[in-house]
This record gives C-alpha cells, structure tokens and sequence, in this order.
C-alpha cells in the first residue's frame, strides 16, 4: 500500500452519512498475485446496512430538490478528482483485484467517463407533452427520480460498476447505497471518500463493506425505504436478489452472467478478427462478463485463424500486474483457478484438444497461462458456462445458419461478436443475434456512450448512454384539465 502516494484514498470503513464508520470485526483484503494482506477493513453488518438507507432515505429530498445543474456540478466536481487520482487510484485497484496496471488505469478512466457523461444527462431528463383528447386538457409527461437505489457490485470492475450505476442514479436525483464485493472493497473506499471531497452531500452516496452478504443483501432488497435495486454479477445470485426484490415490488435491474460466442466468419479479415478477440478474451485475464466464451470459427479458415491465434496467444506476458508490460494478472482467487482448470479438464476428456498452455502459471499459485483449446463442441460445459479465465476455446461452423444456431443456443443474452467483410451478413447475422450488445468487426464494445445490458437470463436494464436514465426515474403523467 506504500505504492499509494495520497494516502488519504486509503479507508478501512464504511462510508455511511458522510462518515467513516468503525468495527471490532474486520475482514482482511488481499492481493490476489501474491496473497499478501493489503489492509483490514471493519466488517460492515445488516444494522450498518439499515443505517445507510435510512441515511439516503433522509438525503433524499435535499438532492431530488436540487437543480440539475447542481447535481451535475458537484458530479463533474466527483469526476475531476477521479481523474485527478487516476494514477493511484488504479494502484489500489490492481492491488485488490490484480488486473494489470495499464487495465486499471483504463478502468479508472472507464467508471469515470459513466460520471462525466451522467453529469452531462442530468440536464437532460427531458419530460414530454402529448396531445389530448379534447381541448380542455393537456397531458403532461415528466419523470421523477425512483427515490433511494440499493447496488450489489462485483470484485471483476471494483471501480466502474460502481461509478455507473452511482453516476446514473445521482444524476436523476436518486440518492445511493452500494455493496462493493467483499474481495475489493478499497477501490469503493476512494471513490466515497474522492465524492466526499468533491462536495456530494452526506447521505447521497453510502459505501456499506461487510462480509455478511446475505444480511447486507436483505436489507437492501427488502427495506421499505429502498425503491430500486440494481445488481452486477451472476445469474444465480441474481435471481435470488430479484426473488427478494418480488415481496416489496422493487424497481429492478439485473447484469448477469454472459456466454459470449465470438464468430468468424471465412470472409472476415482474421488478422483484424485475432486482434479483436485478443481484446474480447484476455481483458481482465478473462474475468469479464462480456469476454469471448464460445469461439466459433468458420472450418474454411479455421486452421488459418488458430494458426494466428496461438502465435498472438503466445506473446502474451503473464505477469504481476504491477510489474511493467504485465497483460495477464492473477485469476481472483482459488476457487477462479479451480473452476477454469477443471472446465478444461472436462472439454479435454470430452475430445477437445490442448493448443496452448493448460495450466497454472509459474508466476504465482493464482496466475493460469493463457490456454488455447480446439475441438470444442456445444455440450460440453466449457461452452455452456462462463469460464471467467484466460482459456480460448474454438469450435468449427459450416454454415451461417448454424453459426446463428450455435450462438444463441445458450440462456445468456448478454453481449456477442462477430467478424465478416459482407455487408448483407453483417445486418442479417446482427439482427439473427439474441443479444444485448453486439461486437461487430470490434472486440470491445464498452463505453460511456453505449447502452450496456443483456436480454433471457442475462438480465434487464441498460446501464451507460441516454437509455441509462430510464432505469433511475419514474414516469409521472399529470392531466391538466378545466382549460
Ligand atoms: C462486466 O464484466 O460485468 C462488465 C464489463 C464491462 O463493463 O465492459
């Protein structure tokens, strides 16, 4: 932690009502490249949790009454300082997480672009008129911020799915509750405490870090004074969260698990196709929803782009995150590195064949070389669940149709890609697509600018873009009569 040169990013507590809380208990941070104590933060519990929504309960009225204008200063205030400690910022972030510095860096200015653009939105929560049935009305359309939200958010993104969900939610006059994952609470610290400096009144955002998920989870699901509930990470959890969600009839959004196919067909430009799916797999050492799983590779070229494939996959520097050229960080945990391995272990009992790699990396117990595997088909549980690893696992197509059957042959919905040179393919396979976000000819498709969610079990909601509003205010129609 001695690499952070403002130390006053550093908490160890919850951030409730513009104070920092303290505990007895604590829980221990670790980094997962080394597995050295990074810091001991108190343990947080389902009484901190209440405190903290009665908290944004009671900010409420302050900051929906505020101006746009208003809201969105003290915003773009939160923004400059992010930027401002940008550089330390994503320390702390590969610290707890392990990504490789120039990623962090990257995600620092990632959650950060959510909160600029927010800022910008905030001005623009356009209401409507409609024409009336006669002339002695008017129908008048406004929207209204939903009142206190409550998130859940992931180790994977410890900063950006933080930012964009707050960033939204302030922006239309919500106040906001966060959970951060139990294995990188830090990242969330710094950025209460960067929104405590920029001005964001107490109550507005509340940083609530604990181990006791469950009791943590219920409160923010079930509290009478929570009226949106919005959750990143997997399906299963996610479904639980939205049965607790049902009995109080929450305003509700979901980004869940993915199962992304990656298709290349035998007219695309497969250099410009390995270079994208370098990006959509090896992001995050594989440990993003929106990573390749399924790579589809049409047989003509398929030879040609694994080939391609394995020569990219080898240049590839499997290190601490901190050290200098770093691409491939540690997975997060134990658990990460079991589930790839027997993934693999599995398609290589089912037939597949081992390319590349295949196993642990000499760097540390939680590194795993980046694995290329071919020969993979559709029952086999490497394509059916997300591996959330460095693993690359092709799979031969014919046709286009069966491409498209392939594909959406999953209960996922989240994001896909594909590489082709022909116009008429390009719009028939994208409509074909049963996906919220599309990759086409691009393996990173993330930004502030775009409308990020999923359709089927990959959840609801659209988080980023003028879209990402919608899911942060209530639509309110007044009928003015008597005229
Ligand atoms: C995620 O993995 O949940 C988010 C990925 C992204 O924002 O690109």
């Amino acid at each position: 932690m001695q690499q952070i040169t403002c130390s006053a990013l550093i908490k160890h507590g919850s951030y409730i009502n513009g104070s920092w809380q303290q505990h007895d208990n604590r829980f221990d941070v670790v980094n997962p490249s080394n597995q050295q104590l990074l810091a001991k933060i108190a343990s947080a519990d389902a009484a901190d949790a209440e405190q903290a929504v009665l908290a944004a309960d009671q900010a409420f009225a302050g900051w929906s009454a505020k101006p746009a204008a208003e809201r969105s200063a003290l915003l773009q205030a939160w923004y400059q300082l992010i930027m401002q400690h940008q550089d330390d910022l994503a320390r702390l972030l590969t610290l707890e997480q392990g990504k490789p510095l120039s990623e962090a860096k990257g995600e620092i200015g990632y959650g950060a672009a959510y909160i600029q653009w927010f800022a910008e939105e905030a001005k623009r929560l356009y209401g409507d008129t409609i024409p009336a049935p006669s002339n002695d009305k008017r129908i008048i359309v406004q929207r209204q911020p939903v009142g206190v939200v409550a998130a859940i958010t992931p180790w994977n993104f410890p900063n950006a799915m933080i930012a964009r969900k707050a960033a939204a939610a302030l922006a239309a006059g919500c106040t906001f509750v966060v959970k951060p994952a139990q294995q990188t609470p830090l990242s969330a610290l710094a950025l209460a405490e960067l929104a405590h400096q920029a001005g964001i009144p107490p109550g507005v955002f509340n940083v609530v870090a604990g181990t006791d998920a469950k009791g943590i989870g219920e409160v923010l699901t079930r509290h009478a004074a929570v009226a949106k509930f919005s959750f990143t990470g997997s399906t299963a959890v996610g479904k639980q969260l939205l049965k607790q969600c049902a009995d109080g009839v929450k305003r509700v959004s979901m980004e869940l698990g993915g199962n992304a196919p990656f298709i290349v067909f035998d007219d695309a430009d497969l250099d410009a196709a390995v270079q994208g799916l370098m990006a959509a797999k090896f992001r995050n050492a594989g440990q993003t929803c929106v990573c390749a799983n399924r790579i589809l590779v049409q047989r003509s070229v398929y030879q040609a782009f694994a080939d391609k494939l394995a020569i990219a996959m080898t240049q590839l520097n499997v290190a601490d995150g901190l050290t200098d050229g770093s691409q491939i960080g540690p997975l997060i945990d134990d658990k990460a590195v079991a589930k790839v391995t027997q993934l693999q272990q599995s398609a290589l009992d089912g037939g597949a064949k081992l390319l590349l790699g295949g196993s642990r990396h000499s760097t540390g117990r939680q590194f795993f070389q980046p694995t290329l595997i071919s020969d993979v088909n559709a029952d086999m549980a490497i394509s059916k669940e997300e591996i959330f690893g460095p693993v690359a696992a092709l799979m031969a197509f014919d046709t286009e149709q069966q491409a498209i059957a392939l594909a959406n042959n999953t209960e996922y919905g989240l994001a896909a890609y594909f590489y082709s040179r022909d116009i008429g393919r390009v719009f028939r396979v994208a409509q074909a697509l049963q996906f919220g976000m599309v990759g086409i000819n691009e393996g990173i498709i993330s930004n502030a600018a775009a409308p990020f969610g999923g359709v089927k079990q990959s959840g609801y909601g659209r988080e980023g873009s003028k879209y990402g509003l919608d899911d942060y205010t209530d639509i309110k129609y007044l009928c003015l009569g008597g005229l």
